[in-house]
């Protein structure tokens, strides 16, 4: 049966035993590498803000959150496995860090994206975010980064 809607599922925190679908969503949807180590050290600086979102068992997708200062919050990745996009999962993922950051006082988010990333661009837009400046080189294949960033 097609999916045709997230509604049925829901949000939770990461746990470790859900790294390897991570892992496995991170590299089949993003161009930068993501190791283990880094994935966990991530989860270790502010554990509320990985969440996964989950549909019975299955994650099909995760968003990883950081404290960029004690009033802006950083989206580092969002991902939802390619199956599950356009069901508002990845809409659902945002909603739920947007509620943790103003729940903890944060004024403002804040995130890079690739400057072709025409689909996430917009995504973002959708929600809020505006470009606020270019980032030269930013990615390790040297692609050019936009930062977006939302005032909550
Ligand atoms: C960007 C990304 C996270 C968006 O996730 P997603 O799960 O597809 O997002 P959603 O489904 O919530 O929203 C996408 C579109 O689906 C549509 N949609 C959402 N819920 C829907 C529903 N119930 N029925 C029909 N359409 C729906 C909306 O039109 C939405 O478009 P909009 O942004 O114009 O409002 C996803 O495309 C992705 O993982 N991309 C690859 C990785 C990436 O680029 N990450 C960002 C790097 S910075």
């Amino acid at each position: 049966m097609a999916i045709t809607n997230a509604e049925f599922g829901s949000i939770r925190n990461f746990r470790e035993s859900d790294l390897d679908r991570v892992l496995e969503i991170a590299s089949s949807s993003l161009s930068e590498y993501y190791s283990e180590a880094l994935i966990l050290d991530l989860y270790q600086e502010w554990p509320q803000a990985f969440i996964v979102y989950t549909m019975g068992q299955e994650i099909e997708g995760f968003l990883i959150g950081s404290k960029f200062s004690p009033t802006e919050a950083r989206i580092l990745i969002l991902a939802v496995e390619q199956k599950f996009r356009n069901i508002g999962v990845g809409g659902a993922l945002m909603k739920a860090f947007i509620d943790l950051c103003s729940r903890n006082n944060f004024m403002s988010v804040k995130l890079e994206v690739r400057t072709d990333n025409d689909n996430a661009i917009n995504f973002y837009r959708k929600r809020g975010f505006v470009v606020t400046s270019r980032l030269k080189a930013y990615y390790s294949d040297s692609s050019d980064a936009y930062t977006m960033w939302k005032i909550l």
